[in-house]
C-alpha cells in the first residue's frame, strides 16, 4: 500500500467527525472517496494532509510515518493536494505558473540568478507538464483568461510539477459544465496511466466516480460503511440506505 491510515480520528467537541478510519490505497489506483455531505471526507483529507491534526491514529505513506506533517513536508515526499477552490495565479501566465511551482520544488528563490541552461530546463519541463494536461499552445495566456475547466486542468498540472508519487484531489469535478467534467476525467485516467501516479479523490458525482475508480472507500458519520471495487459498492446495501436517506442517488 502506498498510504494507509490506521484508526484515524478526530471529533470536533462531541461529534464524531472522523472515527477510526483504515484506508488503505494502493499504488497506482485511483481510489475514490464519496459519502452524504457531512460524511467526513474533507476531514479525512485534512487530516492525511496535516491541515489539521488528529486525536488517534497514523497516517503511512510510501513507508514513512507522516501523521500530522505539514504539507509543504509532506511534498517533499512527493504526496501532492489540489484544492476545490484553484491555486493558481490569475495574473501570471500558464507557463509562470508551472515554473513557479517547478521552482519551488526545487528550492530555487524566484530572486536567484538562474542559468540560462536552468531557466530552459525549467521551461522544458514545465511544457512536458502542460502537454500531460492537454494545456500545450496556451503557454503565453494569462491564467486568469483560461476558462473554467482549462484553469482545473492547470491546477491539476501545478500539483503534478511536484512529481507526486500521489495525489489527493478535492472535488476536481466540483462547479463545472458535463463537457469539462468528462475532459476532466479523461485527464486523471491518462495521468494513472502515464505517469503512475496513485491518485485519490474526494467526488460528489457519484455516476463518474463508478467510471473512473479501481475502488470506493464510502463513509457516513464519520465511519467507513464500505471499501470494495465500484460495481461492488453499486450493489452494498449499506450504501445504497445512505445514499437514500442523503441527497444523492446511486
Ligand atoms: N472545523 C470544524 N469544527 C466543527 N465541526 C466541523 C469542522 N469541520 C467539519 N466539521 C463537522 O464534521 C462533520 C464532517 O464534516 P466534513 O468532513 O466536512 O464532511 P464531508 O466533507 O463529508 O461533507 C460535519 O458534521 C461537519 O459539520
Ligand atoms: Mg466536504
Amino acid at each position: 500500500m502506498i498510504l494507509e491510515t490506521t484508526d484515524l480520528t478526530k471529533h470536533f467537541g462531541g461529534l464524531k467527525a472522523v472515527n477510526g478510519v483504515n484506508l488503505r490505497i494502493a499504488p497506482a489506483a485511483i481510489h475514490s472517496i464519496i459519502g452524504p455531505n457531512g460524511a467526513g471526507k474533507t476531514t479525512l483529507f485534512n487530516l492525511i494532509t496535516g491541515a489539521i491534526k488528529p486525536a488517534a491514529g497514523r497516517v503511512m505513506f510510501d513507508g514513512v510515518d507522516v501523521t500530522g506533517w505539514p504539507a509543504e513536508r509532506l511534498a517533499k515526499i512527493r504526496l501532492a493536494r489540489t484544492f476545490q477552490r484553484t491555486s493558481v495565479f490569475h495574473d501570471l501566465s500558464v507557463l509562470e505558473n508551472i515554473a513557479l511551482a517547478i521552482r519551488s520544488r526545487e528550492g530555487i528563490s524566484r530572486s536567484i540568478w538562474l542559468t540560462a541552461g536552468t531557466e530552459r530546463a525549467i521551461e522544458a519541463e514545465a511544457c512536458d507538464i502542460l502537454g500531460r494536461v492537454r494545456l500545450r499552445g496556451r503557454e503565453k495566456d494569462k491564467a486568469g483568461a483560461l476558462a473554467h475547466g482549462n484553469q482545473r486542468a492547470l491546477d491539476i498540472a501545478i500539483g503534478l510539477a511536484l512529481k507526486p508519487k500521489l495525489i489527493l484531489m478535492d472535488e476536481p469535478l466540483a462547479g463545472m459544465s458535463r463537457g469539462d467534467r468528462e475532459t476532466i476525467a479523461t485527464l486523471i485516467t491518462a495521468l494513472r496511466d502515464s505517469l503512475g501516479v496513485t491518485i485519490v479523490v474526494v467526488e460528489h458525482d457519484v455516476a463518474m466516480v463508478m467510471r473512473l475508480s479501481d475502488r470506493i472507500t464510502v463513509m457516513q458519520h464519520g465511519y467507513v460503511i464500505a471499501d470494495a471495487p465500484p460495481a461492488e459498492i453499486r450493489d452494498n446495501e449499506a450504501v445504497r440506505k445512505a445514499y437514500l436517506h442523503g441527497s444523492f442517488a446511486i
